[in-house]
């Protein structure tokens, strides 16, 4: 049976960095063999300095600085590591289409159809190909014709290449990746050559219990992948309506998710209500869905899963106006600071966060955003909301990056924390409240703060789902 002995991963991202990162660190006899077009990218992950590393992950840096160089390795030279590898990783992007058929729903799969070309011309001997990036179901039967049909153009060189398709989803969150792939709640691996699945199987069962390696046909594990954002965003959107619920009714939403959540069919995760959901995942997979589900005519079950889109839309856009009617009813030329740009704590990813989506409703009223984020730097903003220039038109409001709380407060009317980060919860109110305009709001959208602290250092608060009579 084949041996594997070098790993390529092609793709240097929220996915490919640390699931080979722990990988190498887990398996030491393997080479892995990390490449991407990106060359700022890979640059970042060969820097000396590890806080520069391209995306900030909570013990990543620990992994990078005993691995990378010694069986971990980054580089741009795609086409050097695919014609050495026994096993290829794809993990690149996959972003909703933007154009064409499909566009706003289907997945632009460009990036793997690029990279099945380049295995299929430089690939050599028996190469098993592993589908890491969240594809619409049947991604893989495509891979597999581009590679079959580069078969049928075989150079006598490669009279022995052959390739595997793999679908093996990640299930990582980001902010919590390392521990995530160190203790995952379980492998899947779809496919049909048993071979390559052992293969596979081998290199997980180095640190992962047997019992929690699935084996399932390909479209099955492309779909639970899909289905297992699905319901978790569904969970989420399932919240965050029940929290306009409580806010109208007087019902607590932390009460009700601890209640509801004790019962062991429902379970207690991902109950909590917030701003709505981002990352690159939720949107981009339910989107994936409805698309699917259109194309085999099941427009209910479509129009289902639009739903926890549409709540989610409608919680970001609800949150604005209450707090736009909190302060008087107008914001334009107030100062708003806003806490948190990040979809989720410890993370630097601003995909599909809810801060944008806020922070634009914001501007659109002529008022100044003070943004703090402790990892999200000012180049990401401004790729989301634009640059932070004065602006032309003088209904358009304006925005700047702060790099400590006290400074992003200064003269404020409102805080709005959008981002769960740890400093959050321990702040000083107090000593925030003198360097505030008063009357002075905090917006919790988090419900991380603590009432009393907020509202005995003179500063009106809101939470989600807590009615006004409550907090
Ligand atoms: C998600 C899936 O969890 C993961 O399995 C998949 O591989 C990729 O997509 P990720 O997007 O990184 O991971 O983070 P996740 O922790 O799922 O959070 C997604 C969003 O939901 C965040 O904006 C988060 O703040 C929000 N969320 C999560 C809530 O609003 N309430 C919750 O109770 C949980
Ligand atoms: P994810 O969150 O799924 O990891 P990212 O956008 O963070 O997505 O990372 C995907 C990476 O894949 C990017 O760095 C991109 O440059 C890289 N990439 C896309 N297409 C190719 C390709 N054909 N060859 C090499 N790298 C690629």
């Amino acid at each position: 049976m084949k041996k594997i002995r070098k790993i390529c991963c092609i793709g240097a991202g929220y996915v490919g960095g640390p699931t080979m990162a722990v990988i190498a660190d887990k398996c030491p006899h393997l080479e892995i063999n990390v490449v991407d077009i990106n060359k700022n990218r890979i640059k970042a992950w060969n820097d000396n300095d590890l806080s520069k590393l391209p995306i900030f992950e909570p013990g990543l840096e620990e992994i990078i600085k005993k691995r990378r160089n010694q069986n971990l390795f980054f580089s741009t030279q795609v086409e050097d590591q695919i014609k050495n590898a026994d096993m290829i990783f794809i993990s690149v992007n996959t972003p909703t289409k933007t154009h064409g058929i499909g566009a706003g729903f289907a997945s632009d799969l460009r990036w793997i159809e690029s990279c099945a070309r380049q295995i299929a011309k430089y690939a050599e001997g028996h190469t098993i190909i592993v589908e890491k990036s969240t594809l619409p179901v049947r991604t893989a039967e495509k891979i597999k014709s581009i590679l079959d049909l580069s078969l049928k153009g075989n150079k006598p060189k490669n009279a022995n290449l052959q390739f595997s398709v793999l679908s093996n989803p990640e299930f990582l969150a980001e902010g919590t990746a390392i521990d995530d792939l160190i203790n995952p709640d379980r492998i899947l691996i779809g496919g049909d050559d048993m071979e390559a699945i052992k293969l596979l199987e081998d290199i997980y069962s180095n640190w992962i219990d047997k019992n929690k390696i699935l084996k399932t046909n390909i479209w099955s594990s492309e779909l639970s992948k899909l289905i297992a954002n699905a319901f978790l965003a569904q969970r989420i959107s399932s919240i965050n309506s029940v929290s306009a619920l409580c806010e109208k009714t007087g019902a607590n939403v932390i009460e009700v998710s601890r209640a509801i959540g004790m019962d062991s069919r429902i379970g207690n995760k991902f109950l909590n209500a917030g701003p709505g959901f981002g990352g690159s995942c939720f949107k981009k997979d339910i989107l994936n869905l409805i698309y699917i589900c259109e194309f085999y005519g099941l427009k209910e079950v479509a129009k289902y899963w639009k739903s926890v889109l549409d709540i989610n839309y409608w919680q970001q856009n609800r949150i604005s106006s209450l707090i736009i009617d909190k302060l008087f009813g107008t914001i334009s030329g107030k100062k708003i600071s806003i806490f948190g740009f990040a979809f989720k704590s410890n993370t630097n990813d601003t995909r599909e966060s809810p801060a944008i989506n806020i922070c634009k409703n914001f501007l659109n009223e002529g008022c100044e955003l003070l943004i703090y984020d402790p990892k999200v730097n000012e180049k990401e903003i401004a790729s989301e909301l634009g640059k932070n220039e004065k602006n032309v038109d003088p209904n358009i409001g304006n925005w700047h990056k702060f790099y400590t709380i006290e400074d992003s407060v200064k003269n404020a009317d409102a805080i709005v924390i959008l981002t769960e980060w740890e400093e959050f919860k321990n702040i000083k109110w107090d000593l925030i409240s003198e360097l505030m305009r008063k009357p002075a709001w905090v917006f919790d959208t988090r419900n991380i703060c603590k009432k009393e602290e907020i509202t005995k250092s003179d500063i009106n608060f809101w939470q989600v789902g807590i009615s006004d009579k409550e907090s």
